[in-house]
């Protein structure tokens, strides 16, 4: 026997929560995963997304608590991607007069990812599908996350089944928001939002803005917890993030072979301290990258340094500055420092990163054979103490 929520007169949340899942393709996810499916029992019968495939069992026990599978009428594939795609072609085969409503994208995705030729529904911004007491409206949401993707609008109930947008990847045993405690919820918002959405940002505005085209009592997203209490928060944050907002507080990233490096970190946060501006420091070998990303989202300012091993930076900074010229975060202004041997090359390889990745760059003299004397620490503090009047001048 399973738990199903119901969200409304014959809408139900039939997903997954996969609660010892700690990596979303990379993206650290210390509280777990959901896969969130609903069931919409109307005239027709229409599952929203399906799960991941190793929860197919479980998506099909909760529906045929409420119905047999083979009564499903409509599939909606708002995205393809497989944590929402892959059990399709086991569900097909339980509802084998199944139509599956997609984009063109999407269509073209799951044959290529199934190999399989479906009773395909092509659909488009503002098409809609008559599911008897109430109808279902489609608004295209390309790019968050990928090309297919979609959300789905119930006309009468008022839900968005919003899919990857306004998603958390936490784990939890009420469904709703506000059953939650929301500073939990509204954290893991924004790393989901900096992990999955950030290199989309200047779509997200005119995304969201199509949600403020119609009444809304709940966003049902395809992860984590459900909104109904705090539609009005979450829908201002996407606003706020989509226009590239960033406050004065200062992210400092780094790694360090024998601790010079390490030294210098400390010094110039202790300059941005002097400030008072808000400082984060986060190790590459103790912090995870979805985390660090989370606190650039909203910074000014992102300061980064490595030690110098073979004429490149330490490996782990070549990933991180990989991750985050993918990301792509915007407005934010930035610096490198860091220690070598007999020759240097991180500084120079970190501010070429930052640049690519759309960071504006501000020269530093912060790079040290061996270890920053008294000296050299001084102009760490010095540096740190500059560089956050330049973000706090640069926000206003
Ligand atoms: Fe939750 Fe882009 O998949």
């Amino acid at each position: 026997m399973m738990h199903n929520v119901k969200l409304a007169e014959g809408v139900y949340s039939v997903g997954a929560v996969d609660w010892t899942m700690r990596s979303f393709h990379g993206y650290a996810t210390p509280r777990g995963i959901t896969y969130n499916a609903y069931l919409i029992v109307d005239e027709k019968v229409c599952l929203i997304d399906t799960v991941k495939a190793p929860f197919t069992k479980e998506l099909l026990e909760r529906i045929s608590q409420i119905i047999d599978p083979a009564q499903i009428d409509y599939i909606v594939c708002n995205h393809t991607e497989p944590d929402h795609s892959s059990a399709l072609p086991a569900i097909m085969e339980k509802a084998p007069h199944a139509k599956v409503v997609l984009t063109a994208q999407g269509k073209e995705s799951i044959i290529k990812h199934y190999q399989q030729e479906y009773d395909f529904q092509i659909v488009k911004e503002g098409d809609v599908l008559d599911l008897g007491r109430n109808k279902l409206h489609f608004l295209t949401m390309s790019m968050l996350h990928w090309p297919d993707s979609m959300a789905s609008y119930l006309e009468g109930e008022e839900i968005l089944f919003s899919n990857d947008a306004f998603g958390q990847h936490i784990c939890t045993s009420k469904r709703f928001d506000d059953e939650n405690e929301i500073s939990e919820i509204m954290d893991e918002a924004a790393k989901y939002y900096a992990n999955i959405l950030m290199p989309y940002t200047r779509l997200i505005s005119k995304a969201v803005s199509k949600t403020g085209t119609v009444p809304l009592k709940m966003i049902a997203p395809s992860h984590g917890v459900i909104w109904r209490k705090h539609i009005t928060d979450i829908l201002a944050k996407y606003e706020q993030w989509g226009s590239g907002y960033r406050d004065d507080s200062i992210v400092i990233v780094y790694d360090s072979m024998w601790g010079a490096t390490e030294d210098m970190a400390r010094r110039i946060l202790e300059g941005v301290s002097a400030s008072g501006v808000t400082v984060k420091l986060h190790r590459l070998t103790t912090s995870s990258l979805s985390d660090i990303m989370k606190d650039i989202l909203e910074a000014g300012g992102v300061i980064v340094g490595s030690s110098t091993q073979n004429n490149e930076v330490l490996a782990t900074m070549g990933g991180f500055l990989t991750y985050l010229k993918g990301l792509r975060p915007a407005n934010k202004i930035g610096a490198a420092f860091g220690a070598y041997g007999w020759a240097g090359g991180a500084q120079k390889n970190i501010e070429e990163f930052l640049k690519v990745s759309g960071i504006a760059v501000e020269p530093s003299d912060l790079s040290f054979k061996w270890v920053a004397d008294k000296d050299g620490q001084e102009r760490c503090f010095k540096f740190g103490l500059e560089f956050a009047k330049k973000v706090q001048g640069n926000i206003k």
